[in-house]
């Protein structure tokens, strides 16, 4: 069993933001192949400010506290702050991980870009560098309703 911190066993047993946001301006799932764990992060964004978060991980304890504080630091946050949101500021937000968990809060810190990403689809047509042909892990994709195509 892996030393925890006081801040990730309190967001572990009282998570934040816990719950499904049918009116979500953006949706992103990931998953970890590995250890199977998934995560799936709701934003609400109002002129270019995430407004409010949540989350619903089907994960360990780690992942679990991860994407309850990942919430947390990106409400209040524009568009452009959030995406800058690394796992290891995730981490450090929750007063460090053990070693082997640190990939938990990496599936946090995909999940945040993966939420801002259908978000800027969704707007502008247009997704992160890198992730507009995303494959596999999202569900499924319910909407092709971009202007153009991308060849
Ligand atoms: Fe996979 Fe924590 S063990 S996310």
């Amino acid at each position: 069993m892996p030393q925890y911190s006081a801040k990730v066993m309190d967001h572990f047993a009282h998570p934040r933001n816990v719950g499904e946001m049918p009116d979500a301006d953006g949706v992103g799932t990931v998953g970890n192949p590995v250890c199977g764990d998934i995560m799936k992060m709701y934003i609400k964004v109002r002129d270019g400010v995430i407004v409010d978060a949540k989350f619903q991980t089907f994960g360990c304890g780690a992942a679990i506290a991860t994407s309850s504080i990942s919430t947390e630091m990106i409400i209040g946050k524009s568009i452009d702050e959030a995406v800058q949101l690394t796992n290891a500021a995730v981490a450090d937000a929750l007063d460090g991980l053990p070693p082997m968990k640190m990939h938990c809060s990496l599936l946090a810190e995909e999940a945040v870009k993966s939420a801002i990403n259908d978000y800027l689809l969704r707007t502008t047509g247009v997704g992160l560098p890198g992730m507009e042909a995303k494959d596999g892990a999202a569900c499924d994709h319910h909407h092709h309703d971009m202007a153009h195509g991308d060849e």
